[in-house]
């Protein structure tokens, strides 16, 4: 057990965390997903628990286990994960870990889609909500929203207009081409109003204490 003092607590704090990948069914037996494994916000969940956050962890299908201390809420598809989500709310801060499938598929087929001698069939994808962009607008946004992006390509650039776009106060940007998906490791920038913020390579568990660090520092003195 550590003592905190009131500085250092996020006691009375509500964090709701998004992690995991979203599983997009087609029809009763496949489904259209990614490659995220969860663990750059179930470390985050963790560290936040353990600093005494009171933490809600909306999370897609993965392997690991619950972080102690944090509630987890299942889900399946992004449309889940936004309504759970919102039901959430209030929160104090919201950080979007998840790799939300950008497409489901317009309908689901009832029965599995067979071969039929004709050619592949043609699946066609209408555009998932997006959950980050949803709560940035919502009447009730969490005064901090913290979003990530995952880029391949012109990552600093990519993310720096991702920010702007979706509206959020943080965006931790981290480069996908060299496979952090399922990784220990994570590198990262973290980019705010103030500009960008470049981090060496780390554990996912460090990257989420640091964060966890600056979220801490925010609520004592939100300009800094
Ligand atoms: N995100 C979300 N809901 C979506 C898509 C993304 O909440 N439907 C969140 C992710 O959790 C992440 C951030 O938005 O915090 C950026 O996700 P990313 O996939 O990098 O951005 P997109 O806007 O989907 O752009 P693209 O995939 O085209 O780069
Ligand atoms: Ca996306």
């Amino acid at each position: 057990l550590r003592l905190l003092t009131p500085d250092q607590s996020l006691s009375g704090r509500h964090v709701l965390v998004t992690a995991g990948p979203t599983v997009e069914p087609l029809d009763p037996v496949r489904f259209l997903s990614n490659h995220s494994s969860g663990r750059q916000g179930y470390a985050i969940a963790a560290a936040l628990a353990k600093r005494g956050a009171t933490v809600t962890l909306v999370s897609g299908p993965v392997s690991i286990p619950v972080p102690e201390g944090v509630r987890r809420i299942p889900v399946q598809t992004a449309r889940e994960m936004l309504a759970a989500c919102e039901a959430a709310l209030p929160a104090d801060v919201v950080i979007c870990t998840a790799a939300v499938s950008d497409w489901r598929a317009k309908d689901i087929a009832s029965g599995k889609i067979k071969k039929t001698g004709g050619g592949p069939p043609t699946l066609e994808l209408v555009e998932n909500p997006d959950i980050l962009a949803t709560l940035c607008r919502s009447p009730q946004r969490p005064r901090l929203v913290v979003g990530f992006a995952a880029e391949t390509d012109d990552v600093l650039q990519n993310a720096q207009a991702k920010r702007l776009r979706k509206g959020c106060d943080w965006l931790v940007a981290n480069d996908v081409r060299h496979g952090v998906f399922g990784a220990m490791r994570n590198t990262v920038s973290l980019i705010d109003d103030h500009g960008l913020q470049s981090w060496p390579e780390m554990d996912k568990t460090d990257v989420a204490e640091q964060l966890v660090e600056r979220i801490v520092a925010f609520f004592v003195n939100p300009l800094s």
